[in-house]
């Protein structure tokens, strides 16, 4: 095999940071994307135009061919069987899915469904309203004064479910993920794991080999906007009932009613997004090419010294685990009283990209104390120039936001 291109050379390969203007810290929202994953998606429409599963002409076939295909490259990039994998519009809807069609039928009034504190909105909103319907409660988590959610993972009497994430968005915990999942199936109970912030930068960890779903968005991994992937592992996809009825997802229909294909495809009704699936794998491809680890040090190296620049700075301080080690992607901080947009704002003026609020995660914030913060979050293609771009512009930009 050979040995993977340097880092450095990866930046080169993303049409949108070429001209260097850009500091593009903002890469918890959602990436950039490399040429190759442009090039796939306009190749799909060119060479592969046509509705998948049904059309019996050539360019049927390739369309076919390429979006199950992506289905195997998503399952082999995550350590599942392609039968496991799912596409949906984005990690939402996954864990939407699985709350409606999985976890609904099972949840009784009186049981809860245990959420961390560090959940995004999209693996927090779906249980309480799960919750509402059922009359069931949520049980949290609970993190420390550092926002770390550390072992031992006990869970109440009444627990029926496990949902968490793997890191957050919004202040760059990362939670061990496989004594969560090794807790949780010691008490029988699903798990459910939402990875959309570590898929990509981080190796994947036994607990996401064993939990029950996993939940990604491949706008979030340098694929296309639009695509997300649910996987169930095992029988799980079998148990989950489809939500969307129509075409793609039927065997046969008759006047009085349909029988429904195997999954994953009964729960893909309607015509998928083919494109966006043909083109997230040259997106997985680079990543095997430079490798998750590698890219893991890279963005660790990149985390520490934003950690120190930081440190050295009076008017602002970190929120959430002090050790990098702890961190992936995003270091988030709160500004002593400075508005978190209008330094957000300022930033933009010297061309660097960060994220300012409560980055879907408002309870979290709230949690330890904190009223929106400025978000700043690595990827592959960062670089020491970006992050030394933000450190150099953050205490101008703060001392303005506080006489605006
Ligand atoms: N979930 C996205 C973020 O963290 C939108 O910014």
């Amino acid at each position: 095999m050979n040995a993977p291109p340097p880092l450095a050379s990866l930046r080169q390969r993303f049409p949108a940071l070429a001209d260097g203007s850009l500091a593009p810290l903002d890469n918890a929202a959602t990436t950039h994307r490399p040429q190759a994953v442009l090039d796939a998606l306009a190749r799909f429409y060119v060479e592969s135009n046509a509705n998948v599963h049904r059309a019996n002409h050539r360019l049927g076939a390739a369309a076919t061919a390429a979006y199950e295909g992506a289905r195997r490259r998503v399952a082999r990039f995550l350590g599942a069987q392609a039968e496991e994998v799912v596409f949906t519009r984005n990690a939402t809807e996954g864990i939407n899915l699985v709350a409606r069609g999985f976890l609904e039928a099972r949840l009784q009034a009186g049981q809860s469904v245990c959420v961390s504190r560090l959940e995004h909105h999209s693996n927090l909103v779906p249980w309480q309203e799960l919750c509402k319907r059922t009359g069931a409660r949520l049980h949290w988590l609970e993190i420390d004064d550092h926002a770390r959610l550390a072992p031992p993972f006990e869970f109440p009497d009444d627990a029926a479910f496990v949902a968490c994430t793997r890191v957050s968005n919004a202040v760059g915990t990362i939670v061990d993920t496989t004594a969560l999942v090794r807790a949780a199936h010691a008490r029988e109970l699903p798990v459910l794991l939402d990875i959309t912030q570590a898929a990509g930068h981080l190796p994947l960890d036994e607990g996401t080999r064993e939990a029950d779903f996993l939940a990604l968005s491949a706008h979030k991994m340098y694929g296309p906007m639009g695509l997300g992937v649910l996987v169930g592992r095992g029988e799980r996809l079998a148990q989950i009932e489809p939500q969307l009825f129509g075409g793609e997802m039927v065997e046969s229909v008759s006047a009085e009613g349909a029988r429904f294909r195997d999954p994953p495809w009964r729960l893909e009704a309607g015509t998928p997004a083919v494109a966006p699936a043909a083109a997230f794998v040259p997106a997985l491809d680079l990543l095997d090419e430079f490798g998750v680890e590698a890219i893991r040090a890279h963005e660790l190296e990149l985390l520490q010294r934003l950690l120190d620049g930081l440190a050295a700075i009076d008017s602002v301080s970190v929120v959430g685990p002090a050790s990098a080690a702890e961190r992936s992607g995003a270091v988030s901080l709160a500004l002593g009283g400075a508005d978190a947009h209008t330094v957000g704002t300022i930033l933009d003026m010297a061309g660097v990209a960060v994220r300012a609020g409560f980055h879907c995660a408002e309870p979290l914030l709230r949690q330890i104390g904190c009223g929106p913060t400025l978000r700043a979050s690595v990827a592959a293609y960062s670089n020491t120039h970006d992050v030394d771009r933000f450190l150099a512009a953050l205490p101008e930009a703060v001392e303005a936001a506080r006489f605006s």
